[in-house]
């Protein structure tokens, strides 16, 4: 999928990977709507990159929210690509704490509701606009980027709502690349390792002395460009479909 004079639409665009898929994306001529909900990291985002860039704020949890934020997109130019890539909470802890009592049902909910729920919400919703508009030259309409995690395949002690949401995140991959597979629209997932980003609000010597040293080869946490590159490529490839990309150099979590 050509990228250039098309819009694209990043959910969660002003954090660690959005920003830096926001950024690459933009370079290639795209006009770029960074959904989120930090509204100053956002505009400050919008007014650095120029005309062709517009902070949405946007809850990927909203139904209305999530369709403003698509409408906006699809205004500026033919909507052919999205990303979604927002945040959202990590409680790390056991399914049974030490007295014996079982994990917050609350909290489970929650965050099953912002990483899975939300990101369906945003592909769903994309994709019907998506399905909607002329074709490129190729006959292709639009491509979605999920972001799931390794957590997704091998999640950690204390990580059951993680996994269970990215876990999701990847089962819905290839059901969605069939079910959109009619509109010409492609469904692809990325599934990182630990890359350096502000979720770890600390300083990155920091995060990088404890992290990198678990990552088999590079022995170093991944930096947020190295998925921004792979989320381009995945959008102007057009036969990548349907399937989950781990980009980790070689981490398996372990117990
Ligand atoms: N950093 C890592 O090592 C890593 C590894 C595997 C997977 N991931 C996944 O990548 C994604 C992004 O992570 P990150 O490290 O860039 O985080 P981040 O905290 O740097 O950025 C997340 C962004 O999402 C936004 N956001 C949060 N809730 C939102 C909502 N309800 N609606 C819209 N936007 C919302 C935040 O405002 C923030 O700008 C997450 O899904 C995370 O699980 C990260």
């Amino acid at each position: 999928m050509e990228l250039n004079n098309t819009s694209a639409l990043v959910c969660g665009g002003a954090g660690g990977f959005g920003e830096a898929t926001v950024r690459r994306l933009v370079a290639t001529g795209a006009h770029v709507v960074i959904a989120d909900l930090a509204e100053d990291k956002g505009r400050a985002l919008e007014a650095e990159l120029g005309a062709t860039t517009r902070f949405v704020s946007t809850d990927v949890t909203d139904e209305d929210s999530v369709r403003n934020a698509v409408a906006i997109a699809a205004d500026l130019a033919p909507l052919r690509s999205t990303v979604v890539v927002h945040g959202g909470p990590a409680a790390g802890r056991r399914m049974i704490n030490r007295a014996g009592e079982p994990y917050s049902l609350d909290v489970f909910r929650k965050t099953v509701e912002i990483f899975l729920t939300g990101t369906f919400n945003v592909m769903s919703q994309a994709a019907a606009v998506m399905s909607t508009s002329e074709p490129a030259e190729s006959g292709q309409r639009g491509v979605i980027v999920t972001t799931a995690s390794i957590a997704g395949f091998e999640g950690q002690v204390g990580q059951t709502d993680y996994s269970a949401a990215k876990g999701g995140v990847i089962g819905l991959t290839l059901t969605a690349a069939r079910d959109l597979a009619p509109a010409g629209v492609r469904v692809m997932c990325i599934a990182p390792g630990t890359f350096f980003t502000p979720a770890f609000q600390m300083e990155e010597a920091d995060a990088q002395a404890q992290w990198g040293p678990g990552v088999p080869n590079p022995k170093r946490m991944g930096n947020v460009n190295e998925y921004a590159r792979l989320a381009q490529d995945i959008i102007e490839n057009d036969y990548l479909n349907g399937t989950v990309i781990r980009i980790d150099g070689a981490l398996r979590f372990n117990v």
